[in-house]
């Protein structure tokens, strides 16, 4: 059943040249196509909208500031099974418990810099495009 997904290609994997290796593996995927791409610095009333279940919690501000300090790329992709793929394909949120093979195993070593956002659920994703895409929804 296709689906779309909001991700967001967070500002260490810009700086680290990285977007193209992981827009290339999200494209290699059967049936999987993006359908809106776009670099953008994310202001913090943005971020907020989009972080906001997480407001309070230790990693919150961080977080917050980490994601505005520079551009990422932000994108719908859309295709089969799309949510739970591009989070498979991601790994977990800790880089070090995450599996080789997948982006943040193969790139990451900090929580914080986890180089990849994907919305968790349908709900999610309807909710996170809206923030970022209006006109999609
Ligand atoms: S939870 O408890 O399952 O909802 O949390 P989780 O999905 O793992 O994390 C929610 C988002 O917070 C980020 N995160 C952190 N950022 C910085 N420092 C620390 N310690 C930290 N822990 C979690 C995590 O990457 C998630 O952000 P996104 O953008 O969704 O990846």
């Amino acid at each position: 059943m296709p689906q779309r997904t909001l991700v967001i290609l967070k500002p260490d994997a810009v700086r680290r040249g990285l977007t193209g290796e992981i827009i290339g593996r999200i494209e290699r995927k059967a049936d999987w196509s993006l359908a809106a791409v776009e670099l953008r610095t994310l202001d913090r009333a943005t971020l907020e909208q989009h972080y906001a279940e997480h407001e309070g919690r230790p990693f919150y501000e961080p977080l917050v500031e980490f994601m505005a300090s520079g551009p990422s790329v932000v994108m719908v992709v859309e295709g089969e099974r799309v949510i739970e793929g591009v989070r498979a394909l991601a790994g977990p949120t800790d880089p070090i418990a995450a599996a080789p093979g997948s982006v943040r195993g193969d790139f990451g070593t900090i929580v914080r810099e986890n180089l990849i956002h994907a919305s968790d659920s349908e709900e999610s994703a309807e909710r996170e495009m809206k923030i970022f895409f209006p006109s999609f929804a």
